[in-house]
């Protein structure tokens, strides 16, 4: 609509006027992902998105995702100067996994290399020895497991359990979940399935246990994206945040994706296949941010940045 446009059009003199450029999650709105392309900034998953940032050479970054997002690129280009639509778009993950007790939880198992996913606080990646995003995490594990290297995992049991199930790692497990992926349904993904037969199922690893088992394809937002363009199947039945439709459907407009059940008959689910968080980012926070920095703009403390950079530095090499 009309206010829309104005936003847009306001929104893309800002980042050049600002020489900013807007980086988005696969899981925020699609006029965000839209805008982001059209701006020349990118869409992506979390571990392209860091990577994207700190390779960009515009001064300002917008990160439009949760606030993890926003204090990785900071703690990978300080110098520059990251903004977020809003500091209150957080992640169940990060909000379950407070440093205070991780560190109890580290210091109880000194023989355990730590190995934490992206999803946290920049206090806890200083503690990790390796961060790892969904896309890289089994290569890790796997290639820590080869190094006869016990492991502490946090914070997603799910995420956790799927790459012990794989690798037959050794992992202790910190007790974390994603609102959004631990709502997704076995026995009604099972009625779904029979539903549509000829569908592939594409799961996001945060799901549980059992989803996991009904899936054709496992992987990070963009490694799902990638099996929706290589699975022969015209029908897809994705868990995962809906917001990864817009590029499911951008890279494959003859296929059809459907959202995996949240809820069996009757039941509700907090957070339907929509992460609360990632859909704060509206284009009028975005152009606020732009205007006024004052409360969003994402700061670390540096004697932390020193230790959380030493380990995202690993995972970007291990991935590069
Ligand atoms: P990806 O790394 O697969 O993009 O997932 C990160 C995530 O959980 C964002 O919510
Ligand atoms: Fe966190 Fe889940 Fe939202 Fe991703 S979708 S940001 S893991 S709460």
């Amino acid at each position: 609509d009309a206010e829309k446009d104005q936003y847009k059009a306001k929104i893309k003199q800002l980042l050049k006027d600002k020489n900013a450029v807007l980086v988005a999650h696969y899981y925020t709105d699609p006029e965000i992902q839209a805008l982001a392309e059209e701006t020349g900034g990118c869409v992506a998953d979390s571990l392209e998105m860091a990577r994207f940032g700190n390779q960009h050479p515009a001064d300002t970054l917008i990160v439009a995702g949760v606030k993890f997002m926003g204090e990785t690129a900071k703690v990978l280009t300080p110098e520059k100067t990251v903004l977020m639509p809003t500091l209150e778009a957080t992640c169940s993950l990060d909000l379950g996994c407070p440093i205070k007790e991780f560190n109890e939880f580290c210091d109880k198992h000194p023989d355990r290399t730590v190995v934490v996913y992206a999803n946290t606080s920049t206090e806890v990646k200083a503690r990790a020895d390796w961060i790892v995003t969904s896309s890289c995490a089994l290569e890790i594990v796997e290639h820590l497991d080869e190094q006869g290297e016990k492991i502490l995992w946090g914070p997603d049991k799910h995420l956790g359990a799927y790459i012990e199930k794989q690798t037959g790692a050794d992992m202790l497990m910190w007790d974390g979940a994603c609102i959004v992926h631990d709502e997704f349904k076995t026995k009604a993904l099972v009625d779904m399935k029979a539903l549509h037969p000829d569908a592939a199922v594409l799961v996001h690893p945060e799901s549980p246990a059992s989803v996991i088992d009904l899936a054709d394809a496992v992987g990070s937002t963009s490694q799902l994206i990638k099996a929706a363009q290589e699975l022969d199947n015209n029908k897809f039945i994705v868990a995962t945040d809906r917001g990864i439709f817009y590029k499911m459907q951008q890279l494959c407009p003859e296929k059809e994706f459907f959202e995996a059940p949240t809820a069996g008959e009757g039941a509700t689910c907090k957070s339907c296949a929509h992460c609360p968080w990632m859909a704060m980012n509206g284009l009028k926070a975005i152009h606020d941010a732009l205007i006024d920095p004052t409360g969003r703009e994402i700061f670390v403390d540096m004697d932390l940045r020193d230790g959380a950079l030493k380990s995202l530095n690993r995972m970007l090499d291990f991935s590069a």
